[in-house]
């Protein structure tokens, strides 16, 4: 049986607006997405009027999962800022529930420090300017070291356009929920695990609006019960656009680590991820350089086939810590794309110890950022 947007709006007319409209008259449905029965779409409210559209929000779900065949409804609440608030366009509800008035950009940094999420001691994000280089393979490993660290570690997979932890980790079940709204994340190889991949399929080609990008974030954010964690790797999407930008910005990071291979084309793009970070005030922690060296399986013989040293070089050059090479290796990559990470399924291999290493200076990083961090500012 395959549910149809006619449906999903005959069902949405049966919920009403805060003024007693019908949904579907309220002019606030953004094209609604249906995809192997799964149902996404999003409200796009007055900022002012977010507090009453939630319970909206949540009848919108409840209606939608209530027609048959209906596997899941995800809908999310998005807000437009407040007219000369700012040109960066739409923002997170939580965010623009609180325009900052026009002329304040540069108000107090306080009062824009982001609130936590519960139960998490540090959220930091694996990033790179350039897509392909490594971040997911990068994240999944360093994830992993950290645990080894002894810590408890959470991954989110902030990559809606194209996940890659239900690959990477081999994770082909879904999510529970719990008491109908929250969802219960996925635990593999020792870590808390959310992706909106574990919500659709692989093979779905994924069409977001900016609003309802970071709405889903802020959701598998908020609305998980990632329960205590010591820290919390995020996996982003490719790129230092808009959309990860407001990502830096709504999420509370301790840190980025960037991802660089060492070509002059990849260090370009990482330098603007490391421009990025720095300039909505999230301490960098490093850079990992990616791909660096290949060792010859069969003779040994290594070369350095991107140029060995160009991000370690880079970091120097724009005063951030280098955190460690990892070489282009057939294992790596076979066992990543087979969800089996090295560090996980090869404890003892060479892999496993370079990515601990790296794992070792990032949690390094991370105490000496609390020392110095400044607040985390939303940029206006
Ligand atoms: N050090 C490595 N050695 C060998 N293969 C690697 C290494 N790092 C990553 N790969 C492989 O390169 C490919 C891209 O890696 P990955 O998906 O981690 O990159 P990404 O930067 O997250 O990509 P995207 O920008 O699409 O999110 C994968 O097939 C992965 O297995
Ligand atoms: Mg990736």
């Amino acid at each position: 049986m395959t549910v149809s947007k006619e449906q999903v709006l005959a069902a949405l007319a049966k919920v009403p607006s805060p003024d007693g409209a019908p949904l579907p008259d309220a002019r606030v449905l953004s094209d609604i997405v249906v995809s192997e029965n799964k149902v996404f779409f999003s409200l796009t409210v007055d900022a002012a009027a977010v507090k009453s559209w939630e319970s909206v929000r949540k009848a919108a779900e409840e209606a939608v999962r209530g027609i048959p065949g209906v596997q899941s409804a995800l809908v999310a609440l998005t807000a437009e800022r407040a007219a000369g608030a700012g040109a960066r366009g739409p923002q997170p509800a939580h965010v623009a529930a609180h325009p900052r008035p026009a002329g304040a950009a540069h108000a107090h940094p306080a009062d824009k420090v982001q609130p936590g999420i519960p139960g998490v001691d540090a959220v930091i994000a694996v990033a790179s300017g350039k897509g392909g280089v490594g971040k997911s393979t990068t994240a999944v490993n360093l994830a992993l070291g950290l645990r080894d660290l002894g810590m408890k570690v959470g991954m989110l997979d902030a990559d809606i356009y194209g996940p890659s932890l239900p690959k990477l980790l081999a994770i082909k079940e879904k999510p529970q929920t719990i008491g109908g709204t929250r969802l219960k994340p996925i635990e593999r190889y020792g870590l808390t695990v959310m992706s909106i991949g574990f919500l659709i399929d692989e093979e779905t080609p994924m069409i977001w609006r900016g609003p309802m990008v970071m709405s889903a974030i802020t959701q598998m954010l908020r609305e998980v019960e990632w329960g205590k964690l010591d820290i919390m790797v995020v996996d982003m999407p490719p790129g230092t656009g808009d959309a990860q930008l407001t990502m830096a910005q709504q999420v509370p990071l301790k840190g980025a680590v960037i991802v660089s291979t060492p070509q002059d084309l990849a260090l370009i793009d990482a330098r603007r991820g490391v421009a990025m970070f720095k300039r909505v005030n999230v301490p960098v922690l490093g850079v990992v350089e990616n791909m660096s060296y290949f060792l010859c399986p069969s003779c040994g013989t290594r070369s350095d086939i991107f140029g060995h040293g160009g991000a370690r070089k880079e970091a120097e050059r724009l005063g951030v810590p280098f955190l460690g090479e990892v070489p282009l290796h057939m294992t790596i990559r076979e066992k990543s794309d087979a969800g089996l990470p090295v560090v996980a399924t090869e404890p003892d291999g060479p892999h496993a110890k370079i990515y601990r290493d790296i794992a070792a200076r990032v949690r390094d990083q991370i105490k000496g950022a609390a020392r110095s961090a400044p607040k985390i500012v939303i940029e206006a």
